[in-house]
Protein backbone atom coordinates (compact mmCIF):
# COMPACT_ATOMS: atom_id res chain seq x y z
CA UNK A 1 0.00 0.00 0.00
CA UNK A 2 2.20 2.68 -1.43
CA UNK A 3 -0.46 5.25 -1.26
CA UNK A 4 -0.32 5.14 2.94
CA UNK A 5 3.22 5.90 3.14
CA UNK A 6 3.44 7.95 -0.09
CA UNK A 7 0.75 10.19 1.98
CA UNK A 8 2.96 10.12 4.91
CA UNK A 9 6.15 11.74 2.70
CA UNK A 10 3.50 14.45 1.72
CA UNK A 11 2.67 15.17 5.39
CA UNK A 12 6.24 15.27 6.84
CA UNK A 13 6.86 17.62 3.27
CA UNK A 14 4.17 19.82 4.61
CA UNK A 15 4.79 19.83 8.25
CA UNK A 16 9.00 20.79 7.47
CA UNK A 17 7.64 23.71 5.14
CA UNK A 18 5.57 24.87 7.79
CA UNK A 19 7.65 24.33 10.18
CA UNK A 20 10.15 26.41 8.19
CA UNK A 21 7.95 29.04 8.52
CA UNK A 22 7.07 29.00 11.61
CA UNK A 23 10.34 28.58 13.21
CA UNK A 24 10.06 30.93 16.68
CA UNK A 25 6.91 32.10 16.39
CA UNK A 26 4.83 30.83 19.47
CA UNK A 27 1.58 31.50 18.21
CA UNK A 28 1.95 29.67 14.60
CA UNK A 29 3.91 26.69 16.56
CA UNK A 30 1.22 25.69 18.56
CA UNK A 31 -1.10 25.68 15.39
CA UNK A 32 0.83 23.28 13.97
CA UNK A 33 1.20 21.29 16.92
CA UNK A 34 -2.50 21.70 16.72
CA UNK A 35 -2.84 20.96 13.19
CA UNK A 36 -0.88 17.56 13.16
CA UNK A 37 -1.42 16.23 16.68
CA UNK A 38 -4.95 17.62 17.67
CA UNK A 39 -6.37 14.40 19.56
CA UNK A 40 -9.40 14.95 16.74
CA UNK A 41 -8.24 16.09 13.50
CA UNK A 42 -4.64 16.12 13.74
CA UNK A 43 -3.54 14.73 10.80
CA UNK A 44 -1.42 12.18 12.42
CA UNK A 45 -4.38 11.00 14.31
CA UNK A 46 -6.42 10.48 11.52
CA UNK A 47 -3.90 8.36 9.54
CA UNK A 48 -3.97 6.27 12.57
CA UNK A 49 -7.70 5.66 11.91
CA UNK A 50 -6.71 4.94 8.25
CA UNK A 51 -4.25 2.51 9.72
CA UNK A 52 -7.20 0.46 10.93
CA UNK A 53 -8.98 -0.35 7.92
CA UNK A 54 -5.70 -1.84 6.17
CA UNK A 55 -5.67 -5.46 5.86
CA UNK A 56 -3.90 -7.02 9.08
CA UNK A 57 -0.81 -7.80 7.51
CA UNK A 58 -0.17 -4.76 6.52
CA UNK A 59 -0.27 -2.63 9.45
CA UNK A 60 2.76 -3.84 11.15
CA UNK A 61 4.87 -2.01 9.00
CA UNK A 62 3.02 1.00 8.34
CA UNK A 63 2.17 1.38 11.61
CA UNK A 64 6.16 1.82 12.59
CA UNK A 65 6.01 4.23 9.60
CA UNK A 66 3.38 6.68 11.09
CA UNK A 67 4.94 6.16 14.68
CA UNK A 68 8.58 7.23 13.46
CA UNK A 69 6.51 10.56 11.59
CA UNK A 70 5.11 10.74 14.84
CA UNK A 71 8.40 10.77 16.88
CA UNK A 72 9.88 12.97 14.32
CA UNK A 73 6.89 15.84 14.63
CA UNK A 74 7.02 15.80 18.45
CA UNK A 75 10.89 15.60 18.29
CA UNK A 76 11.08 19.16 15.50
CA UNK A 77 8.40 20.69 18.18
CA UNK A 78 9.94 20.29 21.27
CA UNK A 79 13.45 21.63 20.34
CA UNK A 80 11.80 24.68 19.92
CA UNK A 81 11.52 25.68 23.67
CA UNK A 82 8.07 28.27 22.57
CA UNK A 83 6.35 24.70 22.28
CA UNK A 84 6.63 23.86 25.49
CA UNK A 85 3.05 23.11 26.93
CA UNK A 86 1.02 26.78 26.70
CA UNK A 87 0.82 28.15 30.40
CA UNK A 88 -3.04 28.23 31.05
CA UNK A 89 -4.21 31.23 30.76
CA UNK A 90 -7.45 31.63 33.15
CA UNK A 91 -9.96 34.75 31.87
CA UNK A 92 -10.55 36.76 35.11
CA UNK A 93 -14.44 35.69 35.54
CA UNK A 94 -17.12 38.22 37.33
CA UNK A 95 -18.23 37.07 40.10
CA UNK A 96 -19.66 38.31 43.54
CA UNK A 97 -17.44 39.32 45.73
CA UNK A 98 -15.98 36.65 48.57
CA UNK A 99 -17.31 37.70 51.90
CA UNK A 100 -14.87 35.69 54.18
CA UNK A 101 -11.50 34.77 52.65
CA UNK A 102 -9.56 34.51 55.86
CA UNK A 103 -11.58 31.43 56.99
CA UNK A 104 -10.48 28.20 55.33
CA UNK A 105 -11.61 25.32 56.70
CA UNK A 106 -8.54 23.51 57.34
CA UNK A 107 -9.26 20.05 56.57
CA UNK A 108 -6.45 18.24 58.52
CA UNK A 109 -7.19 19.16 61.96
CA UNK A 110 -8.71 16.58 64.11
CA UNK A 111 -12.46 16.40 65.00
CA UNK A 112 -13.31 18.49 68.24
CA UNK A 113 -15.13 16.37 70.51
CA UNK A 114 -18.16 17.52 71.88
CA UNK A 115 -18.76 18.17 75.41
CA UNK A 116 -22.39 16.77 76.14
CA UNK A 117 -23.14 19.00 79.31
CA UNK A 118 -23.33 17.77 83.01
CA UNK A 119 -25.29 18.70 86.09
CA UNK A 120 -24.65 22.35 87.60
CA UNK A 121 -22.27 21.73 90.17
CA UNK A 122 -24.91 23.35 92.88
CA UNK A 123 -27.29 20.43 91.55
CA UNK A 124 -24.79 17.89 92.43
CA UNK A 125 -23.89 19.06 95.51
CA UNK A 126 -27.78 19.13 96.33
CA UNK A 127 -27.83 15.27 95.72
CA UNK A 128 -24.96 14.73 97.72
CA UNK A 129 -27.40 16.48 100.42
CA UNK A 130 -30.23 14.30 99.41
CA UNK A 131 -28.03 11.13 99.97
CA UNK A 132 -26.93 11.76 103.55
CA UNK A 133 -30.57 12.66 104.72
CA UNK A 134 -31.78 9.81 102.44
CA UNK A 135 -29.42 7.58 104.43
CA UNK A 136 -31.05 8.39 107.36
CA UNK A 137 -34.51 7.85 106.41
CA UNK A 138 -35.42 11.52 105.35
CA UNK A 139 -37.57 11.68 102.42
CA UNK A 140 -37.09 14.72 99.66
CA UNK A 141 -40.26 16.80 98.29
CA UNK A 142 -40.12 20.34 96.16
CA UNK A 143 -42.32 22.78 96.51
CA UNK A 144 -43.38 26.13 94.44
CA UNK A 145 -40.87 29.06 94.01
CA UNK A 146 -43.76 31.33 94.10
CA UNK A 147 -45.56 31.72 97.57
CA UNK A 148 -48.35 33.20 99.15
CA UNK A 149 -48.16 35.47 101.85
CA UNK A 150 -49.73 32.42 104.22
CA UNK A 151 -46.87 29.94 103.65
CA UNK A 152 -44.24 32.45 103.81
CA UNK A 153 -44.52 34.54 106.39
CA UNK A 154 -47.79 34.15 108.63
CA UNK A 155 -48.27 30.76 108.76
CA UNK A 156 -44.56 30.24 109.86
CA UNK A 157 -45.46 33.14 112.87
CA UNK A 158 -44.50 36.46 111.03
CA UNK A 159 -47.49 38.25 112.20
CA UNK A 160 -48.65 41.17 108.93
CA UNK A 161 -45.97 44.53 109.68
CA UNK A 162 -43.91 42.04 112.15
CA UNK A 163 -39.98 43.48 112.41
CA UNK A 164 -38.77 39.98 111.51
CA UNK A 165 -40.46 40.60 107.80
CA UNK A 166 -37.02 42.86 106.74
CA UNK A 167 -35.32 40.47 107.07
CA UNK A 168 -36.87 38.60 104.16
CA UNK A 169 -37.68 41.14 101.71
CA UNK A 170 -38.42 39.58 98.24
CA UNK A 171 -40.36 40.56 94.86
CA UNK A 172 -43.98 41.07 95.26
CA UNK A 173 -46.13 39.32 92.13
CA UNK A 174 -49.37 40.62 93.54
CA UNK A 175 -50.52 41.57 97.32
CA UNK A 176 -50.58 38.22 98.40
CA UNK A 177 -47.95 36.31 95.86
CA UNK A 178 -44.44 36.63 95.85
CA UNK A 179 -41.25 34.92 95.09
CA UNK A 180 -40.72 32.67 98.41
CA UNK A 181 -37.79 33.76 100.56
CA UNK A 182 -37.05 30.61 101.77
CA UNK A 183 -37.66 26.93 102.23
CA UNK A 184 -39.32 26.99 105.10
CA UNK A 185 -43.04 27.87 103.66
CA UNK A 186 -42.78 23.25 102.60
CA UNK A 187 -43.00 23.01 106.40
CA UNK A 188 -46.62 23.76 106.63
CA UNK A 189 -47.42 22.64 103.31
CA UNK A 190 -45.88 19.24 104.19
CA UNK A 191 -47.57 19.11 107.87
CA UNK A 192 -50.80 20.32 106.22
CA UNK A 193 -50.65 17.06 104.38
CA UNK A 194 -49.32 14.89 106.98
CA UNK A 195 -49.58 13.56 110.19
CA UNK A 196 -46.48 13.03 112.14
CA UNK A 197 -43.99 11.03 112.56
CA UNK A 198 -43.07 13.14 109.47
CA UNK A 199 -39.09 13.13 108.71
CA UNK A 200 -38.58 15.17 105.01
CA UNK A 201 -36.05 17.75 103.47
CA UNK A 202 -36.63 20.04 100.17
CA UNK A 203 -34.06 21.45 98.74
CA UNK A 204 -35.14 24.36 96.25
CA UNK A 205 -34.23 27.69 94.92
CA UNK A 206 -35.16 31.23 96.77
CA UNK A 207 -35.04 34.80 96.23
CA UNK A 208 -34.28 37.70 98.85
CA UNK A 209 -33.61 41.36 98.33
CA UNK A 210 -29.67 41.06 98.61
CA UNK A 211 -26.65 43.26 97.66
CA UNK A 212 -24.65 41.02 96.25
CA UNK A 213 -20.77 40.30 97.29
CA UNK A 214 -18.90 36.78 97.49
CA UNK A 215 -21.38 35.42 100.06
CA UNK A 216 -24.39 36.40 98.81
CA UNK A 217 -26.77 36.30 95.89
CA UNK A 218 -30.49 37.75 95.29
CA UNK A 219 -31.35 33.93 94.03
CA UNK A 220 -29.71 30.81 95.73
CA UNK A 221 -30.81 27.41 96.52
CA UNK A 222 -31.43 26.55 100.27
CA UNK A 223 -32.81 22.95 101.68
CA UNK A 224 -35.03 22.44 104.62
CA UNK A 225 -35.35 19.89 107.18
CA UNK A 226 -37.72 19.25 109.10
CA UNK A 227 -38.71 16.01 111.78
CA UNK A 228 -41.73 15.93 113.70
CA UNK A 229 -42.44 13.49 116.14
CA UNK A 230 -42.94 12.41 119.77
CA UNK A 231 -40.28 13.56 122.30
CA UNK A 232 -37.90 14.94 119.75
CA UNK A 233 -35.33 17.15 121.39
CA UNK A 234 -32.67 19.48 120.61
CA UNK A 235 -30.17 16.92 121.08
CA UNK A 236 -31.22 14.82 118.58
CA UNK A 237 -31.32 17.99 116.19
CA UNK A 238 -27.68 18.93 117.36
CA UNK A 239 -26.79 15.21 116.75
CA UNK A 240 -28.27 15.00 113.04
CA UNK A 241 -26.88 18.18 112.13
CA UNK A 242 -23.25 17.13 113.11
CA UNK A 243 -23.40 14.18 111.16
CA UNK A 244 -24.81 15.89 108.12
CA UNK A 245 -21.94 18.49 108.38
CA UNK A 246 -19.50 15.82 108.97
CA UNK A 247 -20.38 13.67 106.62
CA UNK A 248 -20.83 16.50 103.96
CA UNK A 249 -17.74 18.23 104.41
CA UNK A 250 -15.22 16.18 106.68
CA UNK A 251 -14.95 14.64 109.85
CA UNK A 252 -12.31 17.54 110.79
CA UNK A 253 -14.81 20.41 110.12
CA UNK A 254 -15.19 22.84 112.91
CA UNK A 255 -18.78 23.34 114.05
CA UNK A 256 -20.26 26.02 116.54
CA UNK A 257 -24.12 26.62 117.96
CA UNK A 258 -25.07 29.70 118.18
CA UNK A 259 -28.14 31.25 119.93
CA UNK A 260 -30.66 33.13 117.79
CA UNK A 261 -34.09 33.98 116.70
CA UNK A 262 -36.35 32.63 113.89
CA UNK A 263 -39.71 33.42 114.43
CA UNK A 264 -41.34 29.87 113.36
CA UNK A 265 -38.25 28.13 115.62
CA UNK A 266 -37.81 28.59 119.56
CA UNK A 267 -35.34 27.90 120.55
CA UNK A 268 -33.09 28.94 117.66
CA UNK A 269 -30.06 28.58 116.31
CA UNK A 270 -27.75 29.34 113.77
CA UNK A 271 -24.93 26.70 113.06
CA UNK A 272 -21.29 28.26 111.71
CA UNK A 273 -18.71 26.24 110.55
CA UNK A 274 -14.38 27.04 110.51
CA UNK A 275 -14.10 28.80 107.38
CA UNK A 276 -12.34 26.16 105.01
CA UNK A 277 -11.57 28.73 102.54
CA UNK A 278 -9.23 30.08 104.86
CA UNK A 279 -8.73 27.98 107.30
CA UNK A 280 -8.81 31.08 109.86
CA UNK A 281 -5.44 32.41 108.10
CA UNK A 282 -6.96 35.13 106.71
CA UNK A 283 -7.74 38.22 108.22
CA UNK A 284 -9.35 39.65 104.94
CA UNK A 285 -10.40 36.72 103.90
CA UNK A 286 -13.43 37.35 101.09
CA UNK A 287 -15.85 34.66 102.92
CA UNK A 288 -15.40 34.85 106.38
CA UNK A 289 -14.43 37.93 107.01
CA UNK A 290 -11.42 37.09 108.85
CA UNK A 291 -13.30 35.75 111.89
CA UNK A 292 -12.73 32.12 111.13
CA UNK A 293 -16.03 31.36 110.85
CA UNK A 294 -18.95 31.80 108.54
CA UNK A 295 -23.06 30.62 109.20
CA UNK A 296 -24.01 27.91 107.33
CA UNK A 297 -27.53 27.34 108.41
CA UNK A 298 -30.41 28.34 111.03
CA UNK A 299 -32.10 25.88 112.86
CA UNK A 300 -33.96 25.16 115.62
CA UNK A 301 -37.58 23.44 117.89
CA UNK A 302 -40.39 23.88 115.61
CA UNK A 303 -42.37 26.86 117.35
CA UNK A 304 -45.55 25.79 118.90
CA UNK A 305 -47.43 27.95 117.61
CA UNK A 306 -45.82 26.57 114.22
CA UNK A 307 -47.66 23.18 115.13
CA UNK A 308 -51.15 24.70 115.84
CA UNK A 309 -51.44 26.64 113.05
CA UNK A 310 -51.31 23.14 110.90
CA UNK A 311 -53.22 21.26 113.53
CA UNK A 312 -50.74 19.16 115.33
CA UNK A 313 -50.96 19.26 118.67
CA UNK A 314 -47.71 20.86 120.39
CA UNK A 315 -48.75 19.14 123.82
CA UNK A 316 -47.82 15.30 121.79
CA UNK A 317 -45.06 16.26 119.18
CA UNK A 318 -42.53 18.58 119.04
CA UNK A 319 -40.38 18.56 115.98
CA UNK A 320 -37.07 20.78 114.46
CA UNK A 321 -36.40 22.03 111.74
CA UNK A 322 -33.02 23.59 109.74
CA UNK A 323 -32.48 26.06 106.57
CA UNK A 324 -28.97 25.79 105.06
CA UNK A 325 -27.62 27.64 101.98
CA UNK A 326 -26.52 25.02 99.51
CA UNK A 327 -23.90 27.10 97.62
CA UNK A 328 -22.43 28.74 100.69
CA UNK A 329 -21.95 24.98 101.82
CA UNK A 330 -20.52 23.86 98.20
CA UNK A 331 -18.38 26.93 98.60
CA UNK A 332 -16.35 25.28 101.80
CA UNK A 333 -16.59 22.03 100.33
CA UNK A 334 -14.32 22.74 97.31
CA UNK A 335 -12.78 25.82 98.83
CA UNK A 336 -14.33 28.58 96.53
CA UNK A 337 -13.23 31.76 97.56
CA UNK A 338 -16.71 33.50 95.68
CA UNK A 339 -20.27 32.62 95.41
CA UNK A 340 -20.94 34.37 91.93
CA UNK A 341 -18.32 32.19 90.21
CA UNK A 342 -21.38 29.22 90.20
CA UNK A 343 -23.46 31.18 88.02
CA UNK A 344 -21.14 33.51 86.12
CA UNK A 345 -21.15 30.35 83.45
CA UNK A 346 -17.45 29.75 83.25
CA UNK A 347 -17.52 26.66 81.57
CA UNK A 348 -13.60 26.29 82.92
CA UNK A 349 -14.95 26.64 86.38
CA UNK A 350 -18.44 24.52 86.06
CA UNK A 351 -16.87 21.54 84.02
CA UNK A 352 -14.46 21.22 86.67
CA UNK A 353 -17.56 19.41 88.77
CA UNK A 354 -18.13 17.24 86.09
CA UNK A 355 -14.98 15.52 85.21
CA UNK A 356 -15.26 13.01 87.96
N1 LIG B 1 -35.64 29.98 106.70
C1 LIG B 1 -34.47 30.53 107.37
C2 LIG B 1 -33.76 31.48 106.44
O1 LIG B 1 -34.01 31.41 105.29
C3 LIG B 1 -33.54 29.45 107.78
C4 LIG B 1 -34.13 28.58 108.84
C5 LIG B 1 -33.96 28.89 110.17
C6 LIG B 1 -34.87 27.49 108.48
C7 LIG B 1 -34.47 28.11 111.14
C8 LIG B 1 -35.41 26.68 109.48
C9 LIG B 1 -35.19 27.00 110.80
O2 LIG B 1 -36.11 25.60 109.20
O3 LIG B 1 -35.72 26.19 111.78
O4 LIG B 1 -32.97 32.24 106.89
Amino acid sequence: MKKFEAKIEKLKEKFDDALEKARGQKKSLQDLRHEFLSRKRGHITRLFEELKELPVEERPAFGKLLNEFKNYVLEKLSKDVSVKPAPIQYEAVPREPTVITAEREDLTLPGRSLYWGAPHPVMLFAQEIEDIFLAMGFSVAEGPEIETDYYNFEALNFPPHHPARDDWDTLYISEDLLLRTHTSPMQIRVMEKNKPPIRIIIPGRVFRREAIDPTHLPMFYQVEGLLVDESVTFAHLKGTLEHFLRALLGEKIAIRFRPSFFPFTEPSAEVDIGCTVCRGQDPGCSVCGGTGWKELLGAGMVDPQVLKNVNIDPEKYSGWAFGLGIERAAMFSHRISDMRTFYENDLRFIRQFSLK
